[in-house]
């Protein structure tokens, strides 16, 4: 039964970021990378069993990072070894509809998940960032439950309530002060879901990991919208901050000047966060065959609500 709840799942994402900070803070590394998750395509076929849309890549390249796809069923070996490759690592599980307990998306994510843990512990920052499916991933490998409810958001933009700790959040506190009004004042976020973390949620592992930064509502249930962790450089949003740069198929993705600037603050705060891990690849070889300009995004707005996926 929760199995199949979860394969309803519409859209939800992950991205992963790290925090750290301090001593080693003042070394930046100018040329990140960041691995974006891939995860399998509804109705595969040959030479499309997986994808990311475009939208993602476009998002963390438009603040100055490089995208690296991490593909699905591949070997714990060759997960570490790209996980010690990325260069100013950030993950990125984007919005999509698989499974968040079975699906090869699920069981990268837990790998990438669990060496971001590790590493971070030992001082060693590599930022998560979850994004709709990647935030849903994101509660369920930190609590080890489905924790989720349903909620009527399927095609929505809300303005955030934003809770006391946004203040001081790593995430907003760069932001112009403008345009926090704006966004907590105009539906500026976008969200494609419907599962939502409740707010009242009394899973505790939740609570002691992750600060809440905002929380919305369909009208009747009211659920979190924006996470950080307490004491990780990890980040959650169940909502899309890529869409309103770079997405047009539906009417309620919202496009104003502030829209926009919520795209690229956004994003800014990732790669930020992704200059401070020092990972890289064993050789430029290595890391050109990796990066995604070895792949040609297809153009899908005709018939996908993304404009443009790249298929693997
Ligand atoms: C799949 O990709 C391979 C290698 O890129 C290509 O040779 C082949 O024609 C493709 N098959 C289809 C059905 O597109
Ligand atoms: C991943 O593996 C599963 C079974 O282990 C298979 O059904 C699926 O087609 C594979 N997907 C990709 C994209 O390789
Ligand atoms: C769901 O929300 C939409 C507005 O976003 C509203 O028009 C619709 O009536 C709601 N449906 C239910 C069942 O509450
Ligand atoms: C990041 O990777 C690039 C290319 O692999 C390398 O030139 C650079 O030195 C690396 N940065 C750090 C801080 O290790």
């Amino acid at each position: 039964m929760a199995c199949h709840m979860f394969l309803l799942l519409l859209c939800i994402s992950l991205l992963y970021l790290p925090i750290y900070s301090s001593a080693k803070s003042d070394r930046l590394n100018d040329k990140p990378i960041i691995g974006v998750l891939a995860q399998e395509v509804y109705s595969p076929k040959p030479n499309q069993t997986a994808y990311i849309a475009a939208s993602y890549v476009k998002f963390l390249e438009s603040a100055g990072a490089r995208v690296v796809p991490v593909m699905i069923n591949r070997t714990l070996e060759e997960y570490k070894k790209l996980f010690n490759s990325i260069n100013g690592s950030v993950i990125l599980y984007p919005g999509g509809g698989v499974s968040i307990v079975s699906s090869g998306y699920e069981k990268a994510a837990k790998i990438f998940y669990e060496l971001a843990i590790e590493a971070n512990n030992r001082g060693d920052y590599f930022p998560v960032w979850g994004t709709c499916l990647g935030f849903e991933q994101l509660t369920y490998l930190t609590s080890g439950k489905a924790v989720l409810s349903y909620t009527n958001t399927s095609g929505v933009a809300l303005p955030l309530s934003f809770t006391n700790e946004a203040k001081d959040s790593r995430m907003f506190k760069g932001f112009p002060a403008q345009l926090i009004k704006a966004l907590a004042s105009e539906p500026l976020t976008e969200n494609s879901h419907k599962w939502s973390l409740g707010t009242y949620n009394t899973n505790e592992e939740l609570r002691k990991f992750y600060k809440v930064l905002s929380t919305n509502t369909d009208g009747n249930v009211e659920f979190v919208s924006t996470v950080e962790a307490h004491e990780y450089p990890i980040y959650g949003t169940q909502w899309h901050p890529e869409k309103n740069a770079f997405e047009w198929r539906q009417p309620y993705i919202p496009h104003s000047p502030s829209a926009i600037k919520t795209t690229f603050y956004m994003a800014e705060f990732f790669v930020s966060e992704a200059r401070k891990n020092f990972h890289k690849f064993e050789s430029e070889e290595e890391e050109s065959r990796a990066l995604i300009y070895n792949y040609n995004p297809v153009y899908t707005g005709t018939k996908s609500s993304f404009e443009q996926i790249y298929f693997f």
